[in-house]
């Protein structure tokens, strides 16, 4: 009797130095204490092993025990069902969390997109080439021979140990790798990073961004282009802007053109953005030149095309009212997360 009421003391002690903490080890008290082979269970057993005269003493300590054990065990219980993730991993889940920046989507990106996007709507689909390129591609497939003077107005950087390699100076590399393939009709935007050697101010840089665009089929012709890109400009800047074509120079068009619109800050009125002249420049673009054609294996005398190319830092400046380009490529989280955030 007297070892049966210390080992009942050694249960005691047990039971309340046990940490409540998980389901799991909820069970295992449960089955220790509680289970139909368990503790309490087998204290009862013995009871036929006490004194007459002791019974009852006993039986009352033992239902005191029996008590402790399943208040312990409902309290834990209680505290598992209430919060049981604080218990199983000791870290309150329910607290807030530790926010992380979601960061925003870089403004270049974001004009790139919106002018991607209106292509698309005209059945151009996107593609993308290599920024080291070598010469045929960025310049002599484009009529651009070396010695012509027009390779000065695209000076870049080169390789040294690869001299036929270079930063390119303008996606129309990519047109060229296109033409190449030999599919046609051909109707495609190449948007990308470019490379020239300019002093960086805050105008200019010497990497840029540009998205070409590249149309060649049968019968293509310049009104097609025309109108190609004043659905783009609608789209882009609203159905009130205007536009002019100026007669210019590319060595891979002919005829060529730059494209002007009706300058964004002043209706065409006269401001210092456009130099008082009412026109912003955004564009060339021209009927592909019969020798690119020729170059890149195509028929000229059967298809003909048009191309275009401007630049995206230039309207991107203009649309988010940026007086410096140099700021698209400082990585400043300051202005980078004054666009919209990245979804
Ligand atoms: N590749 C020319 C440039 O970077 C732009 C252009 C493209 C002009 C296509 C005409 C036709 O300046």
């Amino acid at each position: 009797m007297e070892a049966l009421l210390q080992q009942i003391e050694q249960y005691k002690q047990e039971i309340h130095n046990t940490p409540v903490n998980g389901t799991e080890s909820l069970e295992v008290y449960r089955i220790r204490f509680l289970g139909t082979k368990g503790i309490v269970k087998n204290l009862f057993t013995e009871m036929r092993n006490v004194p007459a005269d002791r019974k009852k003493e006993f039986g009352q300590i033992l239902n005191e025990f029996k008590q402790l054990a399943e208040t312990k065990y409902e309290e834990w219980k209680t505290q598992v069902e209430v919060q049981p993730d604080v218990i199983d991993t000791g870290f309150d889940l329910s607290l807030p969390g530790t926010e992380f920046p979601v960061g925003s989507r870089h403004p270049i990106s974001l004009m790139r997109n919106r002018m991607i996007e209106i292509f698309q709507r005209l059945g151009f689909s996107v593609a993308e080439g290599p920024e080291i390129e070598d010469d045929w591609h960025n310049f002599t497939a484009l009529n651009l021979p070396e010695h012509h003077p027009a390779r000065d107005m695209q000076d870049t950087f080169y390789i040294q140990q690869q001299p036929d390699w270079l930063l390119r100076t303008h996606t129309s590399n990519i047109q060229i790798r296109e033409m190449e393939k030999g599919k046609l009709p051909l109707r495609i935007v190449c948007p990308g990073r470019v490379y020239r050697n300019e002093t960086i101010s805050a105008r200019s840089h010497c990497f840029f961004h540009q998205i070409e665009g590249l149309y060649i089929d049968e019968h293509v012709s310049f009104a097609d282009l025309k109108q190609t890109l004043y659905y783009f400009v609608q789209e882009m800047y609203g159905k009130d802007i205007k536009v002019r074509f100026r007669p210019s120079y590319f060595p891979f068009t002919e005829p060529s053109a730059e494209m002007d619109i009706s300058c964004l800050l002043c209706n065409g009125k006269g401001c210092s953005v456009c130099k008082k002249t009412g026109w912003l420049e955004i564009l060339g673009c021209g009927m592909i030149h019969p020798k690119v054609l020729e170059n890149c294996g195509i028929d000229s005398n059967k298809y003909s095309g048009f191309a275009f190319g401007m630049g995206i830092e230039r309207p991107a400046l203009l649309k988010y009212d940026i007086k410096d380009i140099r700021l698209f490529s400082e990585n400043d989280a300051r202005f980078l997360k004054q666009f919209t955030a990245a979804t």
